[in-house]
């Protein structure tokens, strides 16, 4: 079938407004309610995550996740390092891949280095026809439908979709959630599309915002915790389609360099929901603002409330309690760049240089 912009102006606007009715679907897949990957995690005792580009940021927000929900080691690599740093692998661990085609050289590569070394090599896929799906023993569909946009969107939420219920799996196998924390995990993640449409209609505000930051030369994106990650999708995306050089940063590490960059011409995005490390965010924000730092800070209601002051601009997300609001987070994030690049005029869907898939080493 051939796939259509159906009325919007770019792939990437159609497969962002894409997103919650893909992961309403995915989370559907197995029936009424969403159902926990069929694979055991009893014995296992770390997932490897190795990725290239925007898949492995979604590795390292799953780092988070089987951290905190099951106790579990985890390490995130890029496959292109991986692969020529002599990890160290056990026969107790599982190597997780993700890509959303499959292709990757480098990361096909450093699957065919692990298979034999781990107990089971995972593949989180969107192409499960891929060589990466081919080569793994256990694929992980993210059902996310075929994505055209050379800078990934709909794959990354749905990629974060399957490595949470993963590590909601894990968690189950080594008793660290009740039934009753799963269930309250599940209406989490079942919240999801409903707080995603509502994020969707702040697009003519992030349109706004985009204006001014398409004059940008540079941006700082921070955030803390598995927003740090976020900060990291965020500036890739944005050097990707707008040509804006861009930085993510772990907000704590500010002061260890990147504070040497702020100027009043220098855009600060921090992505901060109101959660356990929102005040440690707040004061590295409020250190960007004593230097005259230009803040958008991105929140919800409470979180701009009570720290929006002097910024110079806000966006109010919907509350997304639990751990999974990274998964949403990605919207603006996604949709900043969008808007700045379409403010900038550049190819949105065809950036300079860069490629759907890499096949290539
Ligand atoms: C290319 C694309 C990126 C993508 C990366 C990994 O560089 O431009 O958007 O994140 O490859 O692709 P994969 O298909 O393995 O997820």
């Amino acid at each position: 079938t051939r796939i259509e912009k159906a009325g919007y102006r770019h792939f990437m606007a159609k497969e962002i407004a894409e997103q919650p009715v893909v992961l309403a679907e995915a989370l559907r897949s197995g029936g009424l309610a969403p159902t926990l990957p069929d694979v055991d995690f009893t014995g296992v005792d770390r997932v490897v995550l190795v990725a290239c580009g925007t898949a492995s940021y979604a590795g390292h927000v799953a780092k988070y996740w089987f951290e905190s929900l099951a106790g579990l080691a985890a390490e995130v690599d890029i496959a292109s390092e991986f692969r020529y740093r002599d990890p160290v692998l056990s026969e107790k661990s599982f190597a997780i891949f993700v890509s959303q085609s499959g292709e990757t050289a480098d990361t096909l590569a450093a699957l065919r280095y692990a298979k034999e070394k781990v107990a089971k090599v995972l593949a989180v896929v969107n192409v499960p026809t891929s060589s990466i799906a081919r080569e793994a023993d256990v694929v992980l569909p993210i059902r996310a439908g075929v994505e055209v946009g050379v800078a990934s969107t709909k794959a990354f939420t749905a990629q974060l979709l399957t490595l949470a219920l993963l590590a909601l799996k894990a968690g189950v196998d080594r008793g660290r959630i009740s039934p009753e924390a799963l269930a309250q995990r599940l209406a989490e993640l079942q919240a999801l599309p409903g707080l995603m449409n509502h994020t969707l209609s702040l697009g003519p505000r992030i349109a706004e915002v985009a204006e001014e930051l398409s004059r940008a030369q540079d941006v700082l994106f921070l955030g803390r915790g598995a927003m740090f990650p976020l900060a990291l999708e965020g500036a890739l995306k944005l050097k990707e389609i707008s040509y804006i050089h861009a930085e993510g940063y772990a907000s704590g590490e500010l002061k260890h360099g990147p504070i040497a960059l702020i100027a009043p011409e220098v855009p600060v995005i921090v992505l901060a929901p109101r959660d356990g490390l929102f005040d440690k965010t707040v004061s590295n924000m409020q250190e960007v603002m004593a230097r005259h730092g230009k803040v958008l800070l991105i929140s919800d209601a409470k979180g701009v409330h009570e720290a929006g002051k002097g910024t110079w601009a806000t966006l109010t997300l919907p509350d997304c309690p639990g751990p999974f609001a990274p998964i949403l987070y990605a919207l603006p994030a996604q949709l900043l760049a969008y808007h700045t690049a379409v403010a900038k005029g550049t190819d949105v869907d065809q950036p300079r240089n860069l490629a759907k898939s890499v096949t290539v080493e």
